[in-house]
């Protein structure tokens, strides 16, 4: 398959994940700073608090002139009202790029989807692209805004802090920079048995899910035969699994909640005893606000140290959320359009020349030696066992794959060259399993043509058989149709897709089971809206019923890949050769 990893705007995502993240933010760097210096500003009266008290403190103990006191309170007032329209602010700057950023991954990822080849959408579950669209996204988003909300509130208070009691007091220094690290570890060390709890619950939670949706998907085969009781008690083990791992976290929870508090106490009513001490004796100085404001920072820099090693897990699985993302932004299967020759107009003429398929090296020839010219206008039915190449003729003249060997010419020209997306304009495709989306009847038949009026669709609507059933729907044309067309019959449904196909008025229709799915009655409706669909394009279908083949100009008998003969239908039969067996051996 053709392929480019080159680097294309601004949804690359290159290199390892911090690169890919910085690449991700760079529009929105400004921004950034600008939360980072609101924060800081905003902040402030954290580590500036402790600061505050030890002037009051020693105002009162040493009778120092009450100004300096004013002075302190008036600043940090002023600092704590203004914090709600920093705060506010802040938001608003970190918040927006984040949200941004994001938005922009998910169109990126988006856009990256629609130009992958439909072999990569074959080997990749639509469950996967799903959860990195939705919640990777998401993931990246959580990292950066709570690294920043709480990385940043742990740095500004560490270096604060440190810049306070530096001045204030510069003897504690060393002494805080053995207390404080010690004593986050520790915190940690408790933490981290909580991690493999959340761990167990979250897989617990996770199978319940998997299990509720199991259980409604089933609720149509359980009902049918009296199996409630039973896939009840399907579920029953897994309520108890969550019940009992849930009651362990929260109790692990409480025990590690109230160990941390009371040892983070203990550490500072300790600290507190021992600077009161040295302020007693009168050793270094140390004045009673030095003491207050010395205990008061103590513990706020141990919780902010351990704030910031938490985030790790934070940040290792944000990361591991935009490698999961770049993945898709690099995967290199895409369809290769760029430069190449724009389709303007189709005739109609197919040839395939000696056209070979394989699905990968080390598979056999899907399709091999393939060689055949259409007229515009002919229809060909392509008919042989199932696994004889047929979808894979198909979705080689739609260029979904391409050809190994030999070549396909489109009016004359090498399919090889063309602009696919502009080519696939001039074309239909009828799949077995009709897709509608969630939308009205007009925008299930008007995809992807906005410009179709009333008169239009309703003409493809009769064409395909489908005005009366849709005249007769609550709303008529904008009747809802339902995620898949849940409450449509297979042959309404059908037959929309059909009055779509028609709309679009293709030069080249292609038909791939189209009614193999449908009980007679709505396949001979389905049929005549063929038969209109057909007329005047080039048409490439794949059928069982003979119905569909009796009308084709030519019929291709396919088996393992290669062509046995080729023919309109009763020179076939005379033929009495591979066609005549499949014909005798199912009559339809
Ligand atoms: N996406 C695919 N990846 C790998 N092999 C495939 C794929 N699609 C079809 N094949 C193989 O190619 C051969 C032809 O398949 P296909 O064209 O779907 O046959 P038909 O439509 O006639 O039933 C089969 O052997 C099938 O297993
Ligand atoms: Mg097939």
């Amino acid at each position: 398959m053709a392929s480019s990893d080159t680097p294309r705007g601004h949804h690359d995502l290159g290199g390892g994940a911090l690169r890919a993240l910085g690449r991700l933010f760079r529009p929105h760097r400004w921004r950034l700073c600008g939360a980072v210096g609101v924060f800081v500003v905003k902040h402030s009266p954290v580590w500036l608090l402790p600061l505050v008290t030890a002037t009051i403190v020693d105002t009162v103990v040493l009778r120092l002139p009450l100004a300096g006191m004013w002075v302190a309170t008036g600043v940090i007032m002023l600092i704590l009202v203004v914090n709600y329209p920093l705060h506010l602010f802040y938001v608003r700057l970190l918040h927006g790029s984040v949200r941004r950023a994001g938005t922009e991954l998910r169109s990126a990822l988006c856009t990256r989807l629609q130009e992958l080849s439909i072999g990569y959408h074959n080997r990749t579950s639509a469950g996967v692209l799903q959860a990195k669209v939705v919640r990777d996204v998401e993931t990246v988003e959580q990292m950066v805004q709570q690294t920043t909300d709480s990385g940043l509130g742990a740095v500004t208070v560490l270096v604060g802090g440190l810049a306070v009691v530096g001045v204030r007091a510069p003897q504690f220094l060393p002494l805080l920079s053995v207390i404080v690290p010690l004593a986050s570890l520790l915190l940690l060390r408790v933490r981290s048995s909580l991690r493999d709890h959340n761990e167990v619950f979250r897989q617990d939670v996770e199978h319940l899910a998997a299990r509720v949706n199991e259980m409604t998907q089933l609720i149509p085969v359980t009902r049918a035969h009296g199996l409630e009781g039973h896939a009840l008690r399907r579920m029953d083990d897994t309520l108890r699994r969550v019940l009992s791992s849930g009651l362990r976290l929260d109790l692990l929870n409480g025990r590690v909640a109230s160990l941390s508090w009371v040892f983070l106490n203990i550490l500072g009513v300790v600290f507190l005893t021992a600077s009161a001490l040295i302020a007693y004796w009168g050793v270094w100085g140390i004045t009673a606000g030095d003491v207050v404001m010395l205990s008061a920072f103590l513990t706020t820099s141990t919780t902010s140290l351990a704030m910031l090693m938490s985030l790790a897990p934070v940040i290792s699985k944000g990361l591991e959320s935009v490698r999961s993302a770049s993945e898709v932004l690099r995967a290199p299967a895409l369809e290769d359009n760029t430069g190449k020759a724009e389709v303007s107009g189709v005739r109609g003429a197919v040839e395939f020349q000696a056209v070979g398929h394989a699905y990968d090296e080390t598979r056999r020839l899907a399709v091999r030696d393939f060689t055949l010219s259409v007229a515009p206008g002919e229809t060909i039915a392509l008919v042989g066992p199932s696994g004889a190449g047929k979808s894979t003729v198909l979705n080689l003249l739609i260029g979904f794959i391409r050809p190994v060997s030999g070549r396909i010419l489109l009016d004359g020209v090498d399919m090889a060259g063309l602009d696919l997306r502009t080519y696939r304009r001039f074309i239909s495709v009828v799949p077995q399993e009709p897709i509608l989306f969630d939308g009205t009847v007009r925008e299930n038949v008007a995809f992807g043509m906005p410009d179709a009026d009333d008169a239009a669709i309703r003409a493809a609507l009769r064409d395909a058989n489908a005005l009366d059933f849709v005249d007769h729907l609550p709303g008529g044309l904008e009747a809802p149709v339902a995620d898949r067309g849940a409450h449509l019959s297979g042959g309404q449904r059908q037959r929309l897709v059909i009055a779509r196909a028609l709309l679009r008025d293709p030069r080249l229709l292609i038909l791939d089971e189209a009614t193999s799915a449908l009980d007679t009655r709505s396949e001979a409706l389905v049929q005549q809206a063929l038969a209109r669909l057909v007329r005047g394009r080039t048409t490439f279908v794949v059928a069982h019923r003979l119905a569909t083949i009796h009308n084709a100009d030519r019929i291709v008998v396919m088996r393992d890949g290669a062509i046995q003969e080729i023919g309109p239908h009763d020179e076939l039969l005379r033929r009495d050769g591979p066609y005549a067996r499949l014909h005798a051996g199912h009559p339809v």
